[in-house]
């Protein structure tokens, strides 16, 4: 949550916060603002709303801050007070002014304590408070970098903060302590501050992701790297990314999130190989890594995620104990980290996370690792603090996903729990080998399959596109399905609910007659997931059952299966004849265009729906 960017260097600096805050935009969109030195003078800009408020506050004055070569910058997902611009980071406090991402649990302690001082904060948020700390340390005569050291002693809870001073205008110093922060030095003589990678990428490729605890000081002589607890300096490696920025634009797309949609045949192409040793020709060969042998020992898996990744995780235990006959839990990581759950002594705790960022994720990690748990990691972000806290991790490889909604990061968890079951499977139930080979040569042709599926004006896109002109005034949706049909109906209810603000639910369709039926009449719309499978016969059944209650059905099945489409209203017809298995990578894309076609007809802002972030760091 929150995006933060920094930078001390020779290059213009508010053209490089506002490019920065763009590519951050979907941690956060509430709020934004910027500050830097012009000259001596400290400049703060910020306004509720998007980024473009800023960048109008910022034109009149365009030519006045070509000189600036310091600055911070923020896009805000609020946590401790509204959205308003007085909540709005940058905050500054006497000689300091900062940015934060992050929550300060102590916050009512300190607020307490400055109000018996008679000091009392503009804003409503908890990062300004940190203001205080600092001011105080530089009223008593310490420097900045170790008045900022001294004030995070003072505070609790998951926080990075990047902040300047008045009284050292070339300086920059950042804190990861938590939420995540990379650094990087600048090419052409300068450091880079930002809370992931992307801002960065269009300067260099080479990255250092912050440790906790961590102080990155960038100033005239470079960059530096701090001990928050001692002070003393330490080397930190960077990485190496091979995202290029090419890849973050929205390459003539309307919006990212459509995009996105249409790269998921690369997406699963880029994981495959990145999981997969591709110089081998047997089933399901995992690339040589540690967690393939950690997997191997596992009796139980739990898998652990939240919201799009839980339903991966939900698709991964149909597949893991269909093809490998292990058993599988998967677990709201919200709720599992504050029960006291029984984990198995031969289990492995998997936790799912695109972003690598999501706090309950993380916290059963820890906790599961504090326990001497087995701990693995699923997630697209190198670097990400799963990566670094899960005692193995896998990558799935889709690239930068901008679109708040996840559609291509969610389709390559699917191909990695389906590779966990494969390669398990293969080891483990010698009696299914000849359909774990089968369904891998079906694999191996999946990308090229969906590529033909989304094309523009293929038969899938233009069914969808019928369809919802038709079915945009409904009341609400519900979306039904069996088997691993199930999980992709919750998945396409929660899209419709986040990016078009429509009422939809996701149900296993066996589960209506007990109660939700009660909801159903000609101004709901059914989309009724019933492709060839196993549970085709019995879906239909539950497709009868509302129909003949008045909903109208939107079915999704075989393009070849006549019987299942006389009985709809509305109809999207999606490639026939391949392992049930794979069924979930055409289905899921039909949900994700529906959503997003009614969300363009709707008019919201896709990329950026209300109320959303990307990456939620706060629980
Ligand atoms: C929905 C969506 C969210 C995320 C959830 C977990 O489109 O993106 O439901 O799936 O916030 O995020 P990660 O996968 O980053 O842990």
């Amino acid at each position: 949550m929150c995006g933060i960017v920094g930078y001390v260097g020779s290059r213009p600096v508010v053209d490089l916060l506002i490019g920065g805050l763009r590519r951050l935009e979907y941690r956060g969109y509430d709020s934004t603002g910027v500050a830097f030195f012009s000259g001596q003078t400290l400049q703060v800009r910020k306004s509720e709303g998007k980024l473009e408020n800023v960048e109008k506050l910022l034109q009149a004055d365009a030519t006045r801050f070509a000189d600036a070569r310091s600055g911070i910058g923020h896009t805000r997902w609020a946590t401790h007070g509204k959205p308003t611009t007085q909540n709005a980071h940058p905050h500054e406090v006497g000689d300091v002014v900062l940015v934060h991402n992050g929550i300060i649990e102590n916050y009512q302690d300190i607020k307490a304590e400055l109000a018996r001082h008679g000091r009392h904060p503009r804003s409503e948020t908890d990062s300004e408070l940190f203001g205080f700390l600092v001011q105080d340390e530089l009223d008593a005569g310490r420097e900045f970098v170790e008045a900022m050291r001294r004030a995070f002693g003072k505070i609790r809870g998951q926080a990075s903060i990047v902040a300047m001073c008045r009284r050292e205008p070339g300086r920059v110093v950042g804190v990861r302590n938590g939420s995540p922060l990379v650094v990087a030095r600048d090419p052409s003589g300068g450091v880079l501050f930002a809370s992931d990678a992307q801002p960065v990428l269009e300067y260099t490729r080479d990255v250092i992701f912050l440790e906790n605890g961590d102080v990155a000081v960038g100033d005239d002589s470079g960059l530096r790297i701090l001990e928050l607890a001692t002070g003393r300096e330490v080397r930190r490696e960077a990485t190496r990314l091979d995202w290029s920025p090419e890849r973050l634009d929205k390459g003539g797309y309307p919006h990212y999130m459509l995009k996105e949609i249409h790269e998921q045949p690369v997406a699963l192409i880029d994981t495959l190989n990145a999981l997969l040793d591709r110089a081998k020709t047997d089933a399901f060969p995992m690339a040589p890594q540690p967690g393939v042998e950690l997997l191997a020992k596992a009796r139980e898996l739990v898998l652990v995620a939240c919201g799009t990744s839980y339903h991966a995780a939900l698709l991964g235990k149909y597949w893991i104990e269909s093809l490998a006959r292990l058993p599988v839990q998967v677990e709201l990581a919200s709720e599992f980290r504050y029960r006291d759950p029984v984990v198995g002594a031969d289990s492995v705790v998997l936790g799912i996370s695109q972003s690598g960022e999501t706090a309950d994720t993380l916290a059963v990690i820890r906790d599961m690792r504090a326990r001497g748990v087995p701990t693995l990691g699923v997630t697209n972000v190198r670097g990400s603090t799963l990566a670094r806290e899960a005692q193995a991790v896998f990558y799935t490889s889709a690239g930068p996903e901008i679109g708040v909604a996840a559609t291509k990061t969610f389709l390559s968890q699917c191909l990695a729990m389906l590779l966990f079951a494969g390669s398990l499977g293969v080891k483990r139930n010698p009696a299914h080998r000849a359909r774990v080979e089968a369904l891998f040569h079906q694999l191996v042709k999946l990308p090229h399959l969906l590529e033909s599926a989304l094309e523009d004006q293929g038969p899938l896109t233009q069914a969808i596109r019928n369809a919802c002109g038709s079915v945009q005034e409904a009341k609400g949706f519900f979306f039904i399905g069996r088997g691993t049909s199930y999980p992709v109906a919750l998945e396409g209810a929660l899209k419709l609910k986040e990016i078009a603000y429509i009422h939809a639910e996701g149900y296993a369709a066996g589960e209506l007659k007990h109660g939700p039926i009660a909801m159903i009449d000609d101004q709901m719309i059914v989309v009724v997931l019933a492709p060839r499978d196993a549970w085709r016969d019995k879906t239909i059944s539950n497709l009868e059952e509302v129909k003949s209650r008045g909903a109208r059905i939107l079915g999704v099945g075989a393009s070849a299966d006549e019987s299942l489409r006389s009985l709809c209203d509305f109809w999207v017809p999606v490639p026939d004849a391949m392992d049930e298995s794979l069924l979930p990578f055409v289905l899921t894309p039909v949900m994700q265009l529906l959503s997003y076609e009614l969300a363009c007809l709707k008019g919201t802002d896709v990329d950026k729906p209300r109320n959303l972030a990307k990456s939620v760091t706060v629980e």
